[in-house]
């Protein structure tokens, strides 16, 4: 049975409960047993975390990094470990999983890089013999809330800039993937982070709950769903926290008249299929010029109908199965929307229940054609194996139908026309967009996060990171041993 980590001990909830999780691949494959928490043990976790602070900011910036660094390393040595043991709790395939836990070493280096910059302002002063300069400091205890999609990757973009700037942490991860949740936490308790710097603590809303409410808390980051993002953010308002969420989306690849097909083609099975479809990035939409929608169509569905569904651990599997038996019913339901609206069910649109199958959460790959913008297939987000293609006639009906929904995170365009590209980059308001490459795709060094109700106006990755865990203090240094007024005392060349 694993215990939750607070004040640097393996503890058992104080709610006495537990909860299993299987594999999404075969339900008899048991990952492991995990602690039911309640607010009791994030009131100590957060009461360890406050502790801890007093010290850990204090820790120099590249010192912390050092630690961040030998995290790096040893990721980088459990490397497939780590991989496989998360496609038997999460399912997407090997290959993705190592990409998953290679983006958690690609952050974790360059957070530790950070250490030695995290650069603030130095500004001339308006009057003689005064210094201004801004520095980051840390906030305090940060609530760390990670969903299942990427379940290393997304806990190190969040705790690895927090730790550098000098916060505590409390980690909450998604109840469908507490082992590699379990994994990063090891990592870092082996890099010599010290204890009460970081808490981890599994289980449901009632912890999340407490994270999000408790006056020791300073910023809360979260990656979910929308709805869950906004009760968040109702949940921190009243004590002012610095919030920062990713939520869902509804991603574009526009293909122009001009475009490489065959690209166009390889990007969508990629940007649509990859994880299931269950990124937040996903290529669900697909708006094609009507000058080669046909063309399109027909070598997308065929190409589609090749990918092999399964397990993730078995080499020759393209799609793994839907997370959970919850995320598998409402692909389900979308796809009885989408017949019932109207659109045309060009593959798929089936569970998978023969055989194996029969033990797991797997759906055919799915695509619906001849989608209306209008239609809720084509508006709301689904998170699993369906993609919506919708024609359209020009590049402004293309922007226009990619700008119409609610999110927006990615988008992008396959055209050989650069005005086309350019025009669409400007015009798209996501946070993220792509020339001639799918919607998904990121990578680490450069702000992740979107618009509307994507986001909440933060960026994590990059340098925008720090932007989320460090606050600005402005310094002025006055070494003219006289009183000299800001505004007041103008200088005379
Ligand atoms: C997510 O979809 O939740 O750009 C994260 C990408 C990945 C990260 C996705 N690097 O698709």
């Amino acid at each position: 049975m694993t215990k939750n980590y607070i004040d640097g001990n393996w503890v058992p909830s104080a709610s006495g409960q537990t909860f299993e999780n299987r594999n999404p691949a075969n339900t008899d494959d048991s990952i492991g047993v995990y602690q039911q928490s309640n607010a009791r043990d994030v009131d100590v976790a957060i009461a360890a975390a406050a502790k801890a602070y007093e010290s850990w900011r204090l820790v120099p910036a590249p010192l912390r990094a050092e630690i961040l660094f030998k995290a790096a390393q040893i990721i980088v040595a459990r490397k497939e470990e780590f991989a496989r043991e998360m496609t038997r709790e999460m399912g997407k395939v090997l290959n993705e999983t190592r990409g998953d836990v290679q983006e958690a070493i690609d952050m974790t280096y360059y957070m530790a890089g950070e250490g030695r910059r995290m650069f603030g302002q130095t500004v001339p002063s308006e009057l003689r013999n005064k210094f201004a300069m801004s520095i980051r400091q840390p906030l305090g205890v940060c609530s760390i809330i990670t969903p299942w999609n990427f379940p290393m990757a997304i806990p190190s973009w969040k705790i690895m800039p927090a730790l550098v700037c000098g916060n505590t942490v409390v980690f909450k991860p998604s109840s469908n993937t507490p082992q590699s949740a379990l994994n990063f936490v090891n990592v870092l308790i082996e890099a010599g982070v010290p204890k009460g710097v970081v808490n981890m603590v599994t289980g449901d809303a009632e912890v999340g709950t407490a994270m999000t409410t408790d006056p020791r808390v300073s910023v809360v980051s979260f990656t979910g769903s929308t709805t869950v993002g906004r009760q968040v953010n109702q949940a921190a308002a009243p004590t002012f926290k610095k919030v920062h969420l990713e939520m869902g989306g509804k991603n574009v690849v526009m293909i122009m008249d001009d475009a490489n097909l065959e690209l166009a083609v390889d990007g969508c099975l990629w940007g649509g299929f990859g994880t299931t479809g269950q990124r937040c990035t996903a290529a669900s939409r697909v708006v094609v010029h009507e000058k080669v929608y046909r063309q399109f169509v027909d070598a997308f569905v065929g190409r589609a109908k090749a990918l092999v569904v399964g397990d993730g651990l078995d080499p020759k599997v393209d799609v793994g199965p839907s997370n959970s038996e919850t995320q598998l019913q409402t692909v389900m339901r979308y796809v009885k929307i989408g017949q019932d609206e109207g659109a045309t069910l060009a593959l798929g649109g089936h569970r998978l229940e023969r055989g194996a199958y029969g033990k797991g959460f797997f759906h055919e790959p799915t695509i619906f054609t001849d989608v209306a913008p209008r239609m809720r297939i084509a508006g709301e987000e689904i998170f699993g194996p369906v993609v919506s293609v919708i024609p359209c006639k020009s590049l402004e009906e293309a922007i226009a139908i990619g700008n119409g929904v609610e999110y927006g995170l990615s988008a992008s365009i396959y055209t050989q026309d650069i005005n086309r590209a350019f025009q669409a980059m400007r015009d798209l308001y996501t946070g993220i967009f792509y020339v001639n490459a799918p919607t998904i795709g990121a990578e680490v060094h450069l702000p992740f996060g979107g618009t509307k109700n994507t986001g909440n106006g933060h960026r994590e990755a990059g340098v925008a990171a720090l932007e989320v865990f460090s606050e600005w203090k402005s310094v002025y240094i006055d070494f003219s041993g006289k009183l000299q007024r800001a505004q007041i005392d103008v200088e005379q060349v």
